[in-house]
């Protein structure tokens, strides 16, 4: 298996992006990634996307994607893993490159989810979730990570003010974002009198609906050292891991097994402790995702996630830094996007090109994508080397 590099990257903002389409979007980031990496083809793509069908009626996405860059007709496929098509978009091109099929892969992940009402959206997204056993009876994501939040609250005494603390955290750090749909700084007493979504989550316990795509371009290392002028960033470890999609099929509300899997194979690709990651990207779909995240990574103990950000110890400037970017409460979270818009933060901070919200001396960063309520999960570690 051949060393793999990330050798461009580009991202579009995020946010309610009324006058840009899926398409729009999604070649925005792939050329800023092109232009990034100084290329203007790639031998093959993948495409992260959950559910244009049901957004915007649109299928056969990968073929139009190559089309409308201009680099028809390479092979082009789509991949969907709910939440964590973005991750597996890259989990995909990286075994292209490594297996020796093609040098120049691009990984491109997109969403656009506010042309349909709230409602539509918010059955689409159920889509992702059991649907004879849990959509079918009205339960929604934001009810599925309440129960979530509840056996944590139940299992080690989590309150809604820790849950919200990750919400503060996130949003001062997406205000340094200028990608960021949410660039406002918000309180714990914001979250807490927020309107309630399904308790204990309050609307600022939760990630946005959002517009937007992210893109990366790999190459070998080997290649990699010629081509780029830039810090080379190598993809050390890989990950990935799946679940029971409905959580009655769950021996505990409280683990998120998928995570742990695909985190234990990445760190162990790496050959790394999660002690020695100095940054990390993770699914805060909501608050309480975030804190049983970081503890299936192994970034704080077993349950202990609920206090790490009440304590500071996952701030910008704490001991484990966790979403500097914003994370998908603040940032913004266009589903298919999102694990492609954690790579180009990480690859950013790696690079030292993260200016204000700079993530000091960062040379190992874990990016961590979440499918639903946790049936699938893909893990990333980077090096810059
Ligand atoms: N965080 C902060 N502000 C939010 C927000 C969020 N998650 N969601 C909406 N808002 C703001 C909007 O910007 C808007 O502000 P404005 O009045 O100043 O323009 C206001 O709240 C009302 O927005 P609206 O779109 O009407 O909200 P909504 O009630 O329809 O949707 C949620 C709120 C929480 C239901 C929706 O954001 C949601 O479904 N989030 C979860 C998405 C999800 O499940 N993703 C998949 C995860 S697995």
């Amino acid at each position: 298996m051949r060393d793999v590099a990330i050798i461009g990257i580009g991202m579009t903002r995020f946010g309610e992006l009324w006058e840009e389409s899926l398409r729009d979007l999604l070649v925005e980031a792939a050329l800023k990634a092109a232009a990034d990496a100084g290329v203007d083809r790639v031998d093959s793509m993948y495409v992260g996307c959950m559910s244009s069908g049901l957004f915007v009626e649109q299928e056969h996405l990968a073929s139009l994607a190559a089309d409308f860059l201009g680099m028809g007709p390479i092979p082009a496929t789509r991949v969907e893993s709910a939440c964590a098509s973005g991750g597996l978009a890259l989990r995909s091109a990286f075994i292209e490159v490594a297996s020796g099929l093609s040098d120049l892969v691009l990984a491109v992940g997109v969403e656009k989810m506010t042309d349909v009402s709230g409602e539509v959206c918010t059955a689409a997204l159920a889509a992702a979730a059991d649907q004879e056993y849990e959509s079918f009876h009205g339960v929604t994501f934001p009810g599925l990570y309440a129960m979530i939040a509840r056996a944590h609250m139940e299992r080690y005494g989590t309150t809604c003010e820790q849950l919200a603390a990750v919400a503060v955290k996130n949003h001062a750090n997406g205000a340094l974002n200028p990608l960021a749909q949410f660039r406002n700084r918000i309180t714990v007493e914001d979250v807490l009198s927020s309107i309630m979504v399904a308790d204990p989550l309050h609307v600022l316990d939760c990630s946005p609906v959002s517009d937007g795509a992210a893109a990366a371009i790999l190459c070998p290392l080997t290649l990699a050292r010629k081509l780029s002028k830039k810090p080379v960033v190598r993809i050390a470890g890989v990950g990935h891991a799946t679940d029971s999609l409905a959580l009655y099929r769950r021996p505990d509300l409280t683990r998120l097994r998928a995570v742990e899997r695909s985190a234990h194979l990445a760190l162990g690709m790496a050959k790394r402790e999660p002690s020695e990651v100095d940054l990390a990207e993770v699914h805060d779909c909501f608050t309480i995702a975030e804190i049983c995240v970081i503890e299936e990574v192994g970034l704080v103990p077993r349950g202990q996630g609920a206090d790490a950000a009440r304590s500071g110890l996952t701030a910008r400037g704490g001991k484990i830094p966790v979403n500097v970017s914003g994370g998908l409460k603040s940032k913004g979270h266009p589903v298919g996007a999102t694990g492609m818009a954690q790579i180009y933060e990480l690859v950013t901070q790696l690079r030292g090109d993260a200016g204000e919200r700079q993530v000091k001396d960062a040379r190992i960063g874990l990016a961590q994508n979440t499918g639903g309520s946790g049936g699938s999960s893909v893990v990333h570690v980077l090096e810059v080397c």
